[in-house]
């Protein structure tokens, strides 16, 4: 289609990071065809509403609200306004997440995914871990009817992760008292850009501002995350936290030893960047 080589110039030109991927994958979502088949599109086929998708990614809308999905690890999620894009960088995590629980010594692992947004980790984990059970909390409203759209959907297209996550509305500093020392794990992507930080227009003008930001630093959810999960975890359960590449260190510190923490670990996402902590509650 040489449509699709305009439609990336036009991209480039407004900024776009990835123009030619962007333009391909809207082609492909707009003809209903894979990415790879986008040479069987005839031109007598070409749909012209594809010019209205290039000026929405053009106003750097995120390409994902366009297409109405997001892939994350095996899933198809459906995202839009009022939710957090899930983003490759946390497939990294969820998958540390899904390989720990496998090896884990426990019938039906308990987990709480603290701010699950989409619900994209507690669903990615409720699909690779059958005998998991996920509390996904989440205290955004709108993130809320995104999180029970894609457990629904989850559900149908997968059944065994039908009745594995439950969804629990509130905040995550006060959330799953029922569960007190029960959780063999805690994961959470919480909000960590420091208040200020300058942000692309497809993450400042479009993802929601409580899915974004958490202080000075950055790291004011990371200090809840650490306080819930130690209230949260058994002995010996494990935490997982994502954070930004620059806050390694000082995420580091929030889990050290000497706040009663055991095996601290930083990681790197697939780019080689600083990208989430683990730790053992002892
Ligand atoms: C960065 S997004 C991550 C969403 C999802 N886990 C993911 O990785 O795609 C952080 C999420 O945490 C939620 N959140 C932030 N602070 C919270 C709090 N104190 N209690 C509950 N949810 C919170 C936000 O609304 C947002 O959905």
């Amino acid at each position: 289609m040489t449509e699709v080589a305009v439609a990336a110039s036009r991209l480039a030109e407004a900024g776009v990071e990835s123009p030619r991927a962007d333009a391909e994958l809207m082609a492909a979502y707009r003809h209903g065809v894979r990415r790879s088949q986008l040479n069987l599109v005839a031109d007598s086929e070409f749909d012209p509403r594809y010019w209205d998708d290039v000026a929405r990614r053009e106003a750097r809308e995120p390409l994902q609200h366009i297409t109405g999905t997001a892939i994350f690890r095996y899933l198809e999620l459906e995202v839009g306004p009022g939710v957090f894009v899930p983003r490759p960088e946390t497939e990294v995590m969820a998958g540390w997440a899904i390989d720990r629980l496998t090896e884990m010594d426990v019938a039906e692992p308990v987990v709480a995914d603290l701010g699950t947004g989409s619900g994209a980790i507690a669903l990615a984990i409720a699909q690779e871990v059958p005998r998991a059970s996920v509390h996904a909390v989440e205290g955004d409203p709108l993130a809320i009817e995104w999180a029970e759209r894609n457990i629904a959907r989850c559900a149908a297209a997968a059944a065994h992760t039908k009745g594995r996550v439950t969804l629990r509305a509130g905040d995550f500093r006060s959330a799953l008292r029922d569960l007190d020392g029960a959780v063999d794990l805690v994961i959470s992507n919480p909000p960590y850009i420091p208040v200020g930080a300058a942000v692309p227009p497809e993450v400042g003008e479009f993802e929601p501002p409580a899915a974004l930001y958490s202080g000075a630093d950055g790291l004011d959810a990371i200090r809840v995350v650490e306080q819930t999960a130690r209230r949260l975890l058994r002995p010996g359960g494990l935490l997982a936290v994502e954070h930004g590449a620059p806050q390694g260190s000082g995420v580091y510190w929030v889990f050290a030893e000497e706040n009663g923490w055991a095996q601290t670990r930083n990681h790197a996402d697939l780019a080689g960047l600083d990208r989430f902590v683990t730790a053992v509650w002892p």
